[in-house]
């Protein structure tokens, strides 16, 4: 009786001492990434409405013109999430993750709430949000080695982390962390693995093996400039107050300049029927990134030369073949991509549509995206490999070349030949069968050159 009674006891308490270190376990060990997924509540978090209306609404205003808060709402990732990934990720269980993941960079304080998927953006609900305020200022660092897939580790409450120490709110307790102002932190949800393991979004990974990182200049320097003034209504002013820009493929003068181009023959005089080589040197000269980056499946730079004679008519001069492995990704066909749509969409025999929407022969600066079957594909969920990387590196040259045969009837004096370089952040033939704004596959001109020669009678 008395020996049973001490027995049941000692388990009592093994079993509440063994329960009292899991409660600090999971207090101290905070989960990050996939694991982070039902761990909050909406409600842990101040809308950007409260930190904008009074205080911060400088940087409120910035915000809500970029992207940032417009993850979840904006057009194209409304469509491509509920029409395409959710739907795939029901039919597909090695994709399965994604119908919640997406959410973990798109649509964060969703994600941890665990409102998966989250009501469409119509229904007005905290998920439109997006990549709110208060979810970075409670970001404190993030798990494992690499920072990709969502793995910051967030911390709300009245404690917010940023840039400085010093004067404190009666909203909230300041606290300086390092690591906001680190490449890191925008790495946690700008590098991004597909489910196969293949990284189909590596913004901070490019950034750190080129040469901008060699000189300590960061992402913050281009995307988050420092400006004198406020950075609350009533606070003091900075002479490095971080703007909330955010500004990328979405601000067409953030894009344009990007590469300069020049174009150069190698003879100033030819007669018809002689052949002239038109030389491009392109230079990236400001991306800390590649470029195109990101969303690389979906964004193309490419090159139209074109050569007008002096009585107005003109040439396409597609680019020289150069013979590199993968080539043929590079320059614009007459072909059909894209066919793993017809999986989310339940049409097994969708033919897929237009490779590239642009002329054919045109040079396109890209890195294509291969599905488990080898098709090119813009759903990167689905991308179990990579084709040639054929952007342009950070501070990169490229040089391409364009040899033109003149025709017997061009006609003699000036021929004016000009070298576009233009930038698309989605495909048209995609844009265009999904039913995406026309917006997102604008044609914007990063740059452009001339040059003159004659051609003799
Ligand atoms: C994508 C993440 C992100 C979002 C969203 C974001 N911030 Fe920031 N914020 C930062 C980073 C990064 C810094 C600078 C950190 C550094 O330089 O060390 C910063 C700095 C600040 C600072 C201090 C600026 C200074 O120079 O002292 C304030 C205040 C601030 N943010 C408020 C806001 C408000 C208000 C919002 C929403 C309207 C917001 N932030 C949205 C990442 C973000
Ligand atoms: C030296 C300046 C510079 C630095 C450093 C830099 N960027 Fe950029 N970034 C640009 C320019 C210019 C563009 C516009 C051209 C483009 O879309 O690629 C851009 C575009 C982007 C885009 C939009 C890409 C797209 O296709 O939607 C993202 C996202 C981005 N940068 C994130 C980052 C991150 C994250 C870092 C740090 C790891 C970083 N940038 C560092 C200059 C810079
Ligand atoms: C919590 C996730 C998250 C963090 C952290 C984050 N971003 Fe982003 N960022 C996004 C998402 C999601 C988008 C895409 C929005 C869209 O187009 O749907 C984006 C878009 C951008 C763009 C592209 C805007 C455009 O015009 O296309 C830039 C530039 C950018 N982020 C820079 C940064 C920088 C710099 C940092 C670090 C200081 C950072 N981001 C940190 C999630 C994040
Ligand atoms: C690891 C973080 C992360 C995950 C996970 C993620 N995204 Fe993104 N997504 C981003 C960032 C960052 C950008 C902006 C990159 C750029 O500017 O090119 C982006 C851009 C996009 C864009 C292009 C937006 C535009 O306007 O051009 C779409 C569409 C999109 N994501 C949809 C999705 C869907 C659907 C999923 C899930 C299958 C997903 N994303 C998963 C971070 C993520």
């Amino acid at each position: 009786m008395r020996i049973v009674r001490l027995s049941s006891l000692g388990l009592m308490g093994f079993l509440f001492v063994l329960l009292f270190f899991q409660g600090l376990g999971s207090q101290g060990k905070i989960k990050a990434g996939d694991d982070a997924l039902g761990t909050r509540r909406y409600e842990d978090f101040q809308t950007p409405g409260f930190c904008g209306i009074s205080c911060h609404s400088d940087f409120f205003q910035q915000w809500k013109q970029a992207m940032m808060s417009q993850a979840y709402t904006h057009h194209w990732d409304e469509i491509e999430y509920f029409k395409l990934a959710v739907p795939h990720a029901e039919k597909d269980p090695v994709v399965a993750g994604v119908k919640a993941g997406c959410n973990g960079c798109h649509a964060p304080l969703a994600f941890l709430a665990s409102d998966v998927p989250p009501p469409p953006p119509s229904a007005n609900s905290r998920a439109n949000e997006s990549v709110s305020c208060d979810l970075c200022h409670s970001i404190t660092g993030f798990a494992g080695d690499v920072p990709f897939n969502y793995n910051w580790i967030v911390e709300p409450g009245k404690t917010k982390y940023g840039p400085r120490d010093g004067k404190n709110s009666p909203e909230h307790n300041l606290m300086k962390s390092e690591f906001l102002g680190t490449t890191e932190f925008c790495g946690t949800c700008h590098n991004e693995k597909s489910p196969y393991g293949v990284w189909v979004k590596s913004t901070q990974l490019e950034w750190k093996e080129g040469p901008y990182a060699r000189e300590g200049v960061k992402c913050h320097d281009c995307h988050m400039t420092y400006a004198e003034g406020k950075t609350a209504a009533m606070g003091n002013i900075y002479r490095d107050a971080r703007q909330h820009l955010f500004h990328g493929a979405h601000d067409p003068g953030k894009v344009r300049g990007t590469v300069e181009l020049r174009i150069h023959p190698d003879i100033r005089e030819a007669e018809p029927g002689e052949k002239v080589k038109f030389t491009i040197v392109l230079f990236n000269q400001k991306t800390g990134h590649k470029f195109p980056t990101g969303s690389v499946e979906d964004r193309i730079v490419w090159m139209h030369v074109e050569a007008v004679d002096s009585k107005g008519k003109a040439y396409h001069l597609p680019v020289d073949k150069k013979g590199f492995a993968g080539e043929e990704f590079t320059i614009a066909a007459n072909t059909l991509a894209y066919q793993d749509m017809g999986i989310p969409l339940g049409d097994s025999s969708f033919p897929g549509v237009q490779r590239d929407g642009i002329p054919v022969g045109n040079r396109i600066f890209r890195m294509a995206y291969f599905d488990p079957q080898g098709r090119m594909t813009i759903q990167q969920w689905n991308t179990k490999s990579l084709g040639t990387d054929y952007r342009f590196g950070p501070r990169e040259t490229k040089v391409e070349t364009c040899t033109f045969t003149l025709p017997h009837d061009i006609a003699p004096g000036p021929l004016r030949v000009t070298a576009i370089l233009n930038y698309q952040k989605l495909v048209k033939p995609v844009a265009e069968f999904l039913g995406v704004p026309e917006d997102e596959s604008e044609i914007i001109k990063v740059n452009e050159h001339s040059t003159i020669i004659t051609v003799l009678k």
